[in-house]
């Protein structure tokens, strides 16, 4: 497992190196392709960017009711060694390092603001964000926008649309693995993340269907038929969560507290004590690492191959412009290079 732990990092690094450089997987499947990242779909106010904060187990993405957030995010946890102070890093600040997560939250907010303006307009233009821990499991995850019904006072006429296009350049990827987030307090049948996901992914072998506001459902009624596959039935197992609410927001409820809640609620509750093993943040973070480990254990072969014609146009790259060079992309290729050697000899380990 220690090995398969060093894999997943040395994709999240040749993942970040490819962003820095441009793509070098050339024609066909490009390396960023190739690897795997998760990203969550759902509506607006679904509990998206608050499952995602849950999963890393940290407090750093803008969130709340309306339109937060208004780009997309490409998240990067590095597990680091245990003992090692955290911090972010963003790929448009490389020489900042943020030990200060509310800062973290607040220059999203900023560099969001930088590209639209203090508005309700969108851009694909995606903010890239680090962070590196030895409590996180190595992870690519993508925060998006909300999709909605309709456009509101400041947004134009084609927002409906823009921001269902943009949500689905990145899930239609075959190696997105999607998180569907749908509210419990909302009737699953016009669950907006479910219909996206079964459009790109009509097997759902890449799709984790995620109930949020449980704790918000009417009096006497439940999600069971959900949770237990009846109502939609998906090939991984449904989630269950509860987040912080506005009202825990509003009074800095913090992470811990909110996951000692969430298990509290389940552990207790009536309904889904039975299945309490399988619910909540902490179950998903682990069920998403063990998937992720999977899908790199069969892409092992074709990621191989690409590897290798990466290396090779690396270094058909490095002749042309002469080697050795000081210039800044040369050290980058350099890079990405020694980065495919180390992941392609840990491959081949795992393959002996
Ligand atoms: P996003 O727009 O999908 O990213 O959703 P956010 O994570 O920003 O959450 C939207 C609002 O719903 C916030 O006010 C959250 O506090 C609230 N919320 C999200 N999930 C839950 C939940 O499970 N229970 C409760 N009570 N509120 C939630
Ligand atoms: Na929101
Ligand atoms: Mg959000």
């Amino acid at each position: 497992m220690a090995t398969m732990e060093s894999l997943i990092g040395l994709v999240n690094r040749i993942q970040r190196a490819c962003t820095v450089l441009g793509d070098y997987g050339g024609e066909g499947m490009s390396l960023w392709e190739a690897l795997p990242s998760v990203a969550v779909v759902g509506g607006q106010s679904s509990g998206k960017s608050s499952v995602l904060e849950s999963v890393v187990g940290r407090d750093f993405l803008p969130r709340g009711s309306g339109i937060v957030t208004r780009r997309p995010l490409v998240l990067q946890l590095h597990k680091t060694e245990r003992g090692q102070s955290e911090y972010a890093e963003f790929l448009h600040a490389p020489k900042k390092r943020f030990a200060d997560f509310a800062a973290v939250r607040k220059e999203i907010q900023d560099e969001t603001d930088r590209i639209t303006g203090k508005s309700k307009q969108i851009s694909n233009i995606p903010i890239h964000l680090s962070i590196y821990s030895p409590n996180v499991v190595n992870l690519t995850l993508i925060d998006l926008p909300g999709l909605t019904k309709v456009a509101v006072e400041g947004q134009s006429e084609t927002i409906v649309e823009d921001i269902e296009n943009m949500v689905r350049s990145f899930v239609e990827k075959p190696n997105c693995i999607i998180l569907a987030i749908s509210p419990a307090n909302q009737d699953i049948a016009t669950s907006d993340a479910i219909k996206l996901a079964r459009e790109v992914d009509p097997t759902g072998e890449r799709t984790f269907g995620v109930l949020t506001k449980l704790d918000l459902m009417d009096k006497g009624t439940n999600a069971l038929d959900v949770l237990e596959g009846r109502a939609y039935r998906l090939q991984h197992p449904w989630v269950g969560i509860v987040n912080r609410s506005q009202a825990d927001i509003n009074k800095n409820v913090d992470m811990i507290a909110a996951r000692r809640k969430e298990r509290e609620y389940f552990e207790t509750s009536p309904e889904y004590g039975h299945l309490s093993s399988k619910m909540g943040s902490e179950y998903l973070a682990k069920l998403l690492s063990k998937h992720l480990e999977t899908v790199i254990r069969q892409r092992i072969p074709s990621i191989i191959a690409l590897i290798n014609k990466t290396i090779d146009e690396l270094n058909a790259e490095l002749d042309r412009i002469g080697r050795p060079i000081a210039v800044d992309s040369g050290a980058q290729l350099y890079t990405i290079l020694e980065l495919c050697r180390a992941f392609d000899r840990i491959f081949k380990e795992h393959l002996d």
